[in-house]
């Protein structure tokens, strides 16, 4: 298959190695890619948040299947434009997008198809968003109605924080003010065609930036899967994930449907599990936010595990035909991944700084590592933003995977980075 990759992160690098391992010879490029994704496979130079461009590449290059990897295409139109021009396209159009691009539109939809969330109030003004802050109380959770590049979000005991975030979000449009939920957060991916949704294998995130969850929110900064701990309250993972898909998935699927915005892509389930009880039937399970793509860096710990064809998974989501495919399997490996980011991060990064002893990390049993922010310059490697690189590592066991991790991270030199030390320490006994 002829596959154009869209984007330039760990997660599209994380995509072209499972698509690689598949033993097929697939012709893939990825726009615009970044200095890893360039040693795998063939990389163009093309503005991937622009629909013509994109579709004008797509169609002159004959290209079979695209995926969007990034939140930004997806809301800029290029899902609607390639599908326009009748190429197969995995990545949602932008009106099933709004899902991750608005909030308001993400709650509506789940109000509307009975899916568990937190109450939120929405806040055009600041009276309001106080109003909303007191009704909710402590510890407070304010969020930006559009997309905040994981920065939008701020969780905090302080009211005269928590209103300081609401100005600044204010200034660009409206907030959400939400009812703290308390309990462990899943990423449960689902690869929807529309209509037919099928679910992948749960991660956890780590958000915050130093360890013990200290610092600030992040984009993520490890990750691992799957979650041995969910057998604890749901029995088994498959337990787990089935109820996921019947009172969230498939629901928020059909909503939008019915809509007329059929959701084709990657729905990425944002979940908190409460220690409330509602009922015996949803044991507290909360969806914080959705997102319309892959996660960065959950995707890097899925996919690996991933034991059937991810090329022909897109593309039968992508033709509308996931009805009469087979249903994604996994492997029982244990997958742990360490983000190493810039100095500085997440606030403006330190970047252009040589990256050195991949070589070897690379080397360490069981470990890949996935580019993100790299380029190259005058034959070195060097950082080119926030999060640089994720080191993803397998092992039969989480002590196994993490040590693997960490003893290759440790081969890795960049001035002033930073990394957790702490991923998967819960699940690695
Ligand atoms: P989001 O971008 O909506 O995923 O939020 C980023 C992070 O903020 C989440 O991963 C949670 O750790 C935290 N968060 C978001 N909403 C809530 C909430 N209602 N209660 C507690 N924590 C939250
Ligand atoms: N890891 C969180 C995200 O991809 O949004």
């Amino acid at each position: 298959m002829k596959i154009l990759v869209l984007g330039s992160g760990a997660r599209e690098h994380a995509i072209i190695l499972s698509l690689l391992s598949e033993g097929v010879s697939h012709e893939i490029t990825a726009a615009p890619g970044n200095a890893g994704i360039a040693r795998v496979v063939d990389t163009v130079d093309l503005d991937a948040n622009d629909p013509v461009a994109v579709a004008n590449h797509a169609i002159a290059a004959a290209v079979d299947l695209v995926v969007i990897g990034p939140e930004a295409p997806l809301v800029a139109g290029v899902a609607d434009e390639l599908r326009e021009q009748g190429i197969p396209v995995f990545g949602p159009g932008r009106a099933a997008a709004e899902l991750e691009g608005s909030k308001t539109f993400a709650k509506r939809i789940m109000d509307t198809a009975g899916v568990p969330t937190g109450r939120a109030s929405r806040a055009g003004t600041l009276a309001e968003a106080e109003e909303a802050l007191d009704l909710f109380g402590a510890p407070y959770v304010v969020k930006a109605d559009g997309l905040a590049a994981g920065k939008g979000v701020l969780v905090t005991t302080d009211r005269a924080a928590a209103i300081d975030h609401a100005r600044t979000y204010l200034e660009q449009g409206s907030v959400l003010v939400e009812e703290f939920l308390d309990g462990q957060e899943v990423s449960l991916f689902f690869v929807s065609d529309g209509h037919t949704v099928v679910p992948l294998s749960p991660a956890q995130d780590y958000k915050r930036l130093a360890d013990g969850d200290a610092g600030p929110n992040t984009g993520g900064m490890g990750a691992y899967s799957p979650l041995p701990w969910l057998e604890e309250t749901f029995g088994s993972e498959t337990a787990f994930v089935d109820e996921v898909l019947t009172t969230i998935a498939k629901p928020v699927i059909a909503q939008l449907a019915d809509e007329q915005t059929p959701f084709i892509g990657l729905l990425y389930a944002g979940l908190i599990l409460t220690s409330r009880r509602d009922g015996d039937s949803d044991r507290g399970i909360r969806v914080i936010e959705f997102n319309a793509r892959f996660g960065d860096p959950e995707t890097q710990v899925v996919l690996p595990r991933l034991t059937t064809p991810l090329s022909s998974l897109l593309f039968a989501a992508a033709t509308g035909t996931l009805g009469s495919h087979e249903l994604p399997t996994f492997s029982n490996d244990a997958a742990v991944t360490v983000v190493l980011a810039s100095e500085n991060y997440p606030g403006t990064p330190l970047t252009g700084r040589p990256i050195t002893g991949l070589t070897a990390a690379d080397a360490v049993d069981g470990v890949h590592i996935a580019h993100a922010a790299t380029g190259a310059r005058a034959g070195d490697l060097v950082s080119t933003g926030g999060r640089v690189l994720s080191v993803v590592a397998l092992g039969t066991t989480f002590g196994e995977a993490r040590s693997r991790a960490y003893d290759a991270l440790g081969q890795i030199r960049l001035d002033g980075a930073q990394h957790r030390t702490d991923i998967a320490a819960r699940v690695a006994t």
